[in-house]
């Protein structure tokens, strides 16, 4: 049941891709079973006042810019591009590409030979253009009242202090630093020190276990790692440096051996003497980092060089770690910030979303910092103290664009209106939303209730590997149906393929391919160019397949059904099911494992395991809960299962493999559609786990 190996065989496994076109099968298993029989023709159209004043104020505007992107991608960029700071220009080949892997290996450039630093875009040029006074950084702790700013001057210091502490221990361009932090200022702070030193960054989601740490560590082997003594995340503190000292023990076992761990005192969680503590490894960052001048050389590095490495979920138990690069992925994240938000400089902006995954990176710290923006970091639970708390902090800063996650919306749209309407929200303009296809139903409550039916709903599709928005609304220019992310962003051309590979035109359904790069693609999966290569470019010959399935309507709107590969959604978190299969199998009493995603009302997907227990062992309630144990010990709590279902026997045919298919439809009950169960090896498995269905 763990996985491991060839990606493609889940290409063929791809059992929950709608068969042909029509909006039947486009529901399925993803919009949470609501018909959308009506959805093709709902159209919400932008104000006339705000498309007049949008940056794209309407679909023919869009299509002229969007022609020139496809036709001329190198005047396109380049032209953007020039209204950035490089130290030089880059060589007459503006991109470079092969996506083609018949025709050799897959490789992706764009502005080589150039030199530029993102950190210096992002901060050093903004306060050049006179707006050092403005703030860059609102940020608010979790008790509402523990709060923060920094303005463009500020951050800087900031920025070199920390930057100029990394070089004093040895840390150069092209070295990895691991950032295990939560949402603190502290953490885009880090990412801009090590982008302005040219090191590679490696932040690992705070909510991630000590073991997801270490196996993160041992593959990109930092010469730091980053980190604070404990955070609360509500009421709940949660130890964040014993987690990185049991990962350090596990990678020293290893054989990787991390000799600095620099580590923020954040006094609102915990205090010093609490915390435990490894002389000669273990420096706080309070000690030292002040004591640094508070400028700093910039590195210019090539636009190739690599700027992080964000590890993410694929079909396989190992994470891929997807590595960006520098000049394209700044061009790309900040122009898709500017135009998907029609971002204006007086907006105050706030993303949900923790920079421990690639929403934080491009669209917390790289994006919007690179528009000079004033972005609000916040290190809370959104239901702490109560459900009202984002509106309360999107009054206190008066934020114009709000962007999260559908699970949040849905989360909040079952606490009931009475938390909204509580507050003004009269600043707001713009709301974003991402991570899974968001129910239209969730939409309208988006839209109705906490934007009052005034402000668009920027819903954008977009992945890790991408970098940034791949098909999204551009806020004034197009009418929007709740439920579809639209049309592609400058530069992508996404085409809907079917089983073979071959283009789907006009209304359809299949699975969803980009044809040609754009710059902010990544540009390898670390160490494993051919994972690369077999993931995401062997599948379907001649595009880049997103593993992801969508349909597109008759105006030519595309919705994205969910993915159709063994990864799975839950809470906007991607998660590999071969990853929690490999920790329940893990526990000694488990002999076999295999998960599949559920429909959920608030997480969009949950996590059902499917558990064989070793010959002889009874079912227990006490052993359910230490399976639940051993995912959330190896991976993190989020990916804990919501559901075990005791198995005597999984489905399999006659070669071993798993029939996830059937799997799927037990776990969602769909009794009716098991489908041919004949080419199984023992067919009556099935029978025995319907009958356990409700153990
Ligand atoms: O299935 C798609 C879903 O999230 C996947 C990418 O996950 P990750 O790399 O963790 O990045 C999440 C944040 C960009 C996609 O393959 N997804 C993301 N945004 C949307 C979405 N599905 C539908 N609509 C979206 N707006």
């Amino acid at each position: 049941a763990v996985g491991g190996g060839d990606e493609l065989r889940h290409v063929e496994d791809m059992a929950d891709l709608p068969s042909g076109a029509g909006k039947s099968s486009r529901v399925k298993g993803v919009i949470l079973g609501e018909s959308l029989a009506s959805e093709e023709d709902d159209l919400v159209f932008p104000s006339r006042d705000f498309s007049q004043q949008a940056l794209v104020s309407s679909l023919q505007q869009y299509q002229e810019m969007y022609k020139r992107s496809i036709d001329d991608p190198a005047g396109f960029w380049s032209e953007i591009a020039s209204e950035f700071h490089w130290k030089k220009k880059w060589d007459s080949e503006v991109y470079s590409e092969n996506i083609d892997v018949s025709k050799g290996t897959v490789m992706i450039e764009w502005f080589k030979g150039a030199t530029t630093n993102v950190c210096y875009n992002a901060v050093d040029r903004n306060i050049e253009a006179g707006n050092g006074g403005k703030i860059a950084m609102y940020w608010e702790g979790n008790e509402p009242g523990q709060d923060g700013q920094l303005t463009y001057a500020q951050l800087l210091d900031k920025v070199c202090q920390l930057a100029n502490y990394l070089k004093h221990v040895g840390v150069s361009k092209g070295d990895a630093v691991v950032i295990y932090l939560p949402m603190l200022m502290e953490l885009p702070i880090a990412m801009l020190a090590c982008a302005r030193i040219g090191a590679i960054h490696s932040v690992v989601f705070a909510g991630f276990s000590a073991e997801s740490l270490a196996q993160r560590i041992i593959d990109c082997k930092p010469k730091v790692v980053i980190t604070c003594n404990a955070v609360r995340r509500g009421a709940k503190p949660i130890f964040l440096k014993e987690i990185v000292d049991n990962a350090l023990v596990e990678c020293s076992k290893n054989g990787v051996s991390v000799g600095l761990c620099l580590t923020y005192e954040n006094q609102l969680a915990m205090t010093r003497k609490d915390t435990k503590w490894q002389d000669g490894r273990d420096v706080w960052w309070q000690d030292v980092v002040p004591n640094f001048p508070t400028t700093c050389e910039v590195e210019w590095v090539d636009a190739e060089d690599p700027l992080f490495l964000l590890y993410t979920s694929g079909s396989t138990g190992k994470p891929k770690g997807v590595l960006h690069t520098t000049g394209g992925y700044m061009i790309y994240t900040a122009t898709t910030f500017k135009y998907a938000f029609d971002y204006k400089p007086s907006d105050i902006y706030w993303c949900t979303a923790d920079c421990g995954w690639i929403t934080g990176h491009s669209y917390v710290t790289y994006g919007p910092l690179l528009n000079g923006a004033t972005v609000v970091v916040f290190e809370g639970a959104p239901n702490y103290p109560d459900s009202g708390r984002c509106w309360d902090i999107v009054d206190k800063y008066k934020v114009t664009i709000f962007y999260t996650a559908p699970t949040l919306i849905r989360s909040l749209m079952r606490d009931g209106n009475e938390y909204v309407t509580r507050y003004s929200r009269k600043s707001l303009r713009i709301l974003g939303s991402v991570g899974e296809p968001i129910n239209p139903s969730a939409w309208r409550w988006f839209f109705n209730v906490v934007g009052d039916s005034q402000c668009p709903i920027s819903d954008t599709w977009w992945q890790t590997e991408t970098g940034g928005f791949m098909i999204t609304p551009l806020p004034g220019a197009w009418p929007q149906k709740p439920g579809s992310a639209t049309f592609p962003f400058f530069g992508v051309q996404p085409v809907i393929v079917d089983e073979k590979g071959k283009e789907i035109e006009g209304e359809c359904s299949g699975y969803l391919c980009i044809k040609k790069s754009w710059p902010g693609a990544f540009r390898t999966l670390y160490g494993d160019h051919d994972r690369y290569e077999t993931t995401y470019f062997k599948p379907f010959p001649g595009y880049y397949f997103t593993g992801d399935g969508c349909s597109r309507d008759k105006d030519g709107y595309h919705w994205l059904t969910g993915r159709v590969d063994d990864v799975i959604n839950v809470s906007g978190h991607r998660i590999g099911t071969a990853e929690i299969e490999s920790a329940l199998v893990s526990h000694p009493l488990c002999a076999e494992a295999a998960v599949v995603g559920v429909e959920h009302e608030v997480k969009g997907q949950g996590i059902y395991a499917f558990v064989t227990l070793v010959e002889g062992v009874p079912y227990s309630e006490e052993l359910r809960k230490s399976l639940v144990l051993a995912v959330r010990n190896q991976i993190g709590a989020f990916a804990a299962p919501d559901k075990i279902h005791w198995a005597p026997g999984l489905p399999k045919t006659r070669s071993g493999k798993i029939m996830r298919r059937i799997l799927r439809k037990i776990a969602s009950k769909q009794l009716n559609e098991l489908g041919d169960t004949s080419t199984l090896a023992d067919p009556s498995v099935v029978d025995q786990l319907i009958a356990l269905s409700d153990c």
